[in-house]
């Protein structure tokens, strides 16, 4: 088989996982109410688009540990939530103060700051609730809970964030670098692949080798994403281009050139795509995806 071969079945596994998605995230916050301008907004940011790769890589760890993908999806539903309110109140003018994402103006910008504020607040307890409506047994809600709120919480995506702010505007270590990456963005993709692997109840090995897969991707992401920051076309990114850059940010792509960030984004993926070879029957699939986000133009 060749690799164009390869790239097209997984291309299309990754676009049939994202309709199942997409479909189910519709299903959310529809119905007329008083307070209908909230959800209206929370559905804005929530079905904009995105390429729902954590959704996916808990997805596709569930069906890798032996679940179908039933069992994972109201969790795959409830991290693009999280997700989608994190985006929402990352482009508010006291964090990025970005006016685009996802190729529109940013929730603040359509609906202004209070209500996307509040649309972020109400996506980020939605998102709890999709994950306990699992028809999943109590104590492995229970389990996928406790990773869940680890990724949202200080320990996250929020203590991550604050590192990366109080990163403006002055020069910081790669060290440092990656332990904010590691929180603000690493955290929630492992916490992704971790809640997959527990929908469908795979074994403390498979759960660790998740975790490694996918917190070496997880750096490898928001590497390209700091790349993207300056070399992407800003159509096709959907966000405003030198964002970091004019927020005197320190990333990967302001310390390192071209070659060295994609020296680190290589070893990366290889270690991601080492950490699940012997746990898991088939990795074609998430092999692809490690390689493809590497390279990723948007
Ligand atoms: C953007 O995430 C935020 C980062 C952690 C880099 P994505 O690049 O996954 O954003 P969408 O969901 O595809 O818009
Ligand atoms: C990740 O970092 C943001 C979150 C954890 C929500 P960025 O600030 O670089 O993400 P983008 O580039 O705005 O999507
Ligand atoms: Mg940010
Ligand atoms: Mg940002
Ligand atoms: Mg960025």
């Amino acid at each position: 088989m060749t690799m164009r071969t390869d790239d097209s079945i997984y291309n299309k596994e990754f676009d049939d996982c994202r309709e199942l998605i997409e479909n189910k995230l519709d299903s959310y916050f529809t119905g007329q109410y008083s307070y209908g301008k909230l959800l209206e907004a929370m559905r804005y940011s929530l079905l904009a688009g995105g390429k729902r790769i954590r959704a996916v890589l808990c997805i596709k760890f569930c069906e890798a540990a032996g679940g179908n993908f039933e069992k994972a999806l109201n969790a795959a539903c409830a991290i693009e939530m999280l997700h989608a309110y994190s985006l929402i109140h990352d482009d508010l003018p006291a964090m990025d103060d970005d006016d685009l994402r996802r190729g529109k103006p940013s929730n603040h910008i359509a609906y202004g700051e209070a209500t996307a504020i509040l649309a972020g607040d109400a996506l980020q307890a939605a998102a709890f609730d999709a994950l306990l409506a699992s028809e999943l047994p109590a104590d492995t809600i229970v389990e996928m809970g406790k990773i869940f709120a680890k990724a949202a919480g200080p320990h996250g995506i929020c203590g991550g964030q604050l590192l990366d702010l109080e990163n403006e505007g002055i020069q910081i270590e790669l060290e440092q670098l990656e332990e904010i990456n590691k929180y603000k963005t690493a955290q929630l993709i492992s916490a992704s692949a971790i809640m997959g692997v527990i929908a469908a109840g795979g074994t403390k090995a498979q759960i660790e080798a998740a975790q490694e897969y996918a917190l070496s991707l997880g750096l490898a992401f928001q590497i390209r994403d700091d790349l993207l920051d300056y070399i992407a076309d800003e159509k096709e990114l959907g966000k405003p281009l030198l964002s970091d850059k004019n927020s005197n940010k320190t990333t990967y792509a302001s310390l390192l050139d071209l070659d060295s960030c994609n020296e680190i984004i290589a070893k990366q993926t290889k270690k991601a795509v080492d950490a699940i070879e012997s746990e898991f029957g088939e990795i074609g699939f998430l092999s692809w995806l490690a390689y493809m986000l590497a390279e990723r133009t948007s």
